[in-house]
């Protein structure tokens, strides 16, 4: 399991965002912070959904990220098509993997609700293969819940 420790930075979160309604706002927070914080977080943004079945990029730390994802292609499309949280421990062995980077090597997206409606993906990569599990998942998947 991967011992990283989000406490501090769910707090920082919880109190940046704060009282804000906007989710451009805190997507841009909260991207910032993610990416600041935690060892492994090699890229960390959010696909938006601007049409049904179609992403579009949002805020986000790293290097350029696509700016156009179809439901049907890649992690985030299958995240957000399913609805659900994914993990790719190798990128290379996901069908369909879209590659912003050659140097990702493993993968988590979650979806990101509000008021019970999927408003886009949350998008992290890293470089290191198999770097992310349940407690990541169960940690972002809180913070996404008291964010939005
Ligand atoms: N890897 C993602 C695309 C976004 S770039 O990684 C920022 C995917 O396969 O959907």
């Amino acid at each position: 399991m991967t011992n990283r420790d989000y406490a501090q930075v769910r707090n920082t979160i919880a109190a940046l965002c704060d009282g804000e309604t906007d989710s451009i706002s805190k997507m841009a927070t909260i991207s910032c912070e993610l990416y600041q914080a935690l060892d492994g977080f090699d890229w960390v943004g959010f696909y938006r959904v601007v049409e049904p079945e179609l992403l579009k990029i949002g805020p986000y730390q790293g290097g350029h990220g696509c700016l156009v994802i179809p439901f049907d292609k890649g992690v985030c499309g299958a995240c957000a098509k399913t609805k659900t949280t994914q993990i790719v421990d190798d990128v290379d062995a996901f069908p369909g993997h879209i590659a912003c980077s050659s140097t990702t090597r493993s993968e988590i997206v979650l979806p990101v609700f509000e008021n019970d409606k999927l408003i886009a993906v949350l998008d992290i990569d890293s470089d290191k293969p198999s770097d992310f599990d349940e407690h990541d998942r169960d940690a972002l998947e809180e913070i996404l819940a008291a964010s939005f």
